[in-house]
C-alpha cells in the first residue's frame, strides 16, 4: 500500500488522524504504518453501536454435580485415562491476553505466585499436567497461544526452564490474532506515531488462529479427538482433567465445561444454559431478574458458573469453524499516542474488540457442565488486589497444599 492510496482510503472511511505523524516519520518507520494500515481489520470497528441479537427462549441445564461424579469418579476417571494414553487429548493455553488489571509487563503465565520461591504461573500448570502424564503413562500434547507482544517472552520463559520437565516436542507455540484498537468515537489509536495500535483479537480466536499456523494438521497426525481449552490465569486450574475428559465422552457429549456452582444471585458470573436449545453461555448483565433469582429445593436454578475450561471434539470444532463468531467490546485502558507523546492511560479510554471462546459454546450440538469444587479448583489471578487477585489466589493455594 503506498501513501496516496493509505490517504485517499483512511479519508474515505474517517480514519485520517493514523497518518498524522507522517511527515514526521523516516523511511522505515513510514513503511511500518504503511504495512500496519494495510493489515488492519477495519471492519471490526463496525460494531461499535451495534445492537446484540435479542436472546431467545432461556432454560437451564443440570449439571452433573460433585455428589454424582464423586460416585462415578473410578468410571471416569478410567476413560479419560485410557484416552489420554491413547493419544486422543490434548490442550490449548489460552496465554494471549494483556493482562491489563493485573498491570504485569510480561505474559501473565511468567508472574511469580510464589513467597519464598519462584513458582509461576506457568510452572503450575505445567507440573500438574507433568502429573496427568504420570497417571495415564503419555504426556498430552500442549498448544500455547501467545500474542505478538508476549510471543517471545513466553517462548524464552520456557526454554530457560527447560519447559518445567514437560517434552519439548509435546509443546508448541502459536500467535493469536489481532485488531485494532479505538477511542470511544471509534477512532483507531497510534500505538507509537509509526505503529498502528493492535491488540490481541480475544480468545475465541484460538481455533482459527491455530488453522491459520497448519497446527490443525499437526493436532490430527498426533491422533488428538479431544481438546482442552484453558485460560491462564486459574492457578488451580486441572488440564486434561481425565475425570472431565471421562465423564464428557461417557454422557456422549461432543463438548463439556467445568463449572462452579453459582451460589448468589447477584454473583457476576457467566452462565451455561440452553438459548433455543443449544448450549450457549449468558452473560451475568444479560440475564433478568426473574431468571437470576430463581430457585428449586434451596438451590438456584441457573446456576452453571463458567470457569472457562473447556472439553471439545475435534471434528464438532471443524462443522463449528465456518460459523463466524461475534466481536465483544472490551472497555480498557491503552496506551497511544496522544499529543505527540505516547501516553499509559489511568482509566480506561476505549475499546478492543474480542471473540470470546464462550461463542464456541453455542455452536456445539450440546455441552455438559461439569461441577467441580470452587475451593480447590478455582483461583483465578485477574486484579492486582482486591477480588480474584494475586492475594486470593496464594490464599487458596496454600488452603490447597502448596508450599509457596
Ligand atoms: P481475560 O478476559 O481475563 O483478559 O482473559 P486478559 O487480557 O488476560 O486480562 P485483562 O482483561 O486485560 O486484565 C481470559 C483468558 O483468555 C486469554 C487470557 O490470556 C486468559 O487466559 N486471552 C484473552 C487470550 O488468550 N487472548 C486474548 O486476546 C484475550
Amino acid at each position: 500500500m503506498d501513501y496516496l492510496y493509505a490517504k485517499e482510503y483512511l479519508k474515505s472511511i474517517g480514519q485520517s488522524q493514523l497518518l498524522k505523524y507522517y511527515d514526521e516519520l523516516d523511511e522505515d518507520e513510514r513503511a511500518q504504518l504503511l504495512k500496519d494500515i494495510e493489515r488492519t481489520d477495519f471492519g471490526v470497528l463496525e460494531n461499535i453501536g451495534a445492537e446484540r441479537a435479542p436472546l431467545g427462549k432461556i432454560e437451564p441445564i443440570a449439571p452433573l454435580g460433585l455428589e454424582e461424579s464423586a460416585r462415578r469418579r473410578e468410571e471416569f476417571e478410567n476413560k479419560g485415562l485410557q484416552l489420554i494414553s491413547e493419544g486422543k487429548v490434548a490442550a490449548v493455553l489460552l496465554a494471549g491476553g494483556q493482562g491489563t488489571r493485573l498491570g504485569f509487563d510480561k505474559p501473565k503465565g511468567m508472574f511469580n505466585m510464589g513467597e519464598n520461591k519462584f513458582l509461576s504461573i506457568f510452572e503450575l500448570h505445567i507440573k500438574d499436567l507433568c502429573g496427568v502424564a504420570e497417571a495415564a503413562g503419555r504426556f498430552c500434547p500442549l498448544y500455547i497461544m501467545t500474542s505478538e507482544t508476549n510471543n517471545d517472552d513466553t517462548v524464552k520463559f520456557f526454554k530457560e526452564n527447560a519447559y518445567f520437565g514437560y517434552p519439548e516436542d509435546k509443546i508448541h507455540f502459536f500467535i493469536q490474532d489481532v485488531a485494532p484498537t479505538c477511542d470511544f468515537d471509534g477512532k483507531v489509536f497510534l500505538d507509537e506515531k509509526h505503529r498502528v495500535s493492535l491488540a490481541p483479537n480475544g480468545n475465541g480466536g484460538w481455533y482459527k488462529s491455530l488453522v491459520s499456523h497448519g497446527l490443525d494438521k499437526v493436532l490430527k497426525k498426533e491422533g488428538a479427538e479431544w481438546i482442552n481449552v484453558c485460560g491462564v490465569d486459574n492457578v488451580l486450574q486441572r488440564i486434561c482433567d481425565p475425570v472431565f475428559v471421562g465423564a464428557t465422552v461417557c454422557g456422549g457429549y461432543v463438548s463439556g465445561t467445568k463449572i462452579v456452582r453459582k451460589e448468589r444471585p447477584d454473583e457476576n458470573v457467566g452462565l451455561l444454559c440452553k438459548v433455543d436449545g443449544r448450549p450457549s453461555v449468558i452473560e451475568y448483565y444479560e440475564m433478568d431478574d426473574s431468571l437470576k433469582n430463581l430457585s428449586k429445593d434451596g438451590k438456584l436454578v441457573y446456576c452453571n458458573g463458567i470457569i472457562l475450561n473447556y472439553l471439545f471434539n475435534i471434528s464438532a470444532l471443524d462443522r463449528a469453524a465456518t460459523e463466524k463468531f461475534p466481536y465483544h467490546l472490551a472497555v480498557k485502558k491503552i496506551a497511544h499516542v496522544e499529543n505527540g507523546e505516547r501516553i499509559k492511560p489511568e482509566a480506561p479510554c476505549g475499546y478492543k474488540f474480542e471473540t470470546l471462546v464462550v461463542d464456541m459454546v453455542a455452536a456445539m450440538e450440546n455441552c455438559l457442565p461439569f461441577e467441580v469444587s470452587r475451593k480447590s479448583e478455582f483461583a483465578p489471578v485477574k486484579n492486582a488486589v482486591g477480588n480474584d487477585s494475586v492475594d486470593t489466589a496464594r490464599a487458596l493455594l496454600k488452603e490447597n497444599g502448596f508450599l509457596l
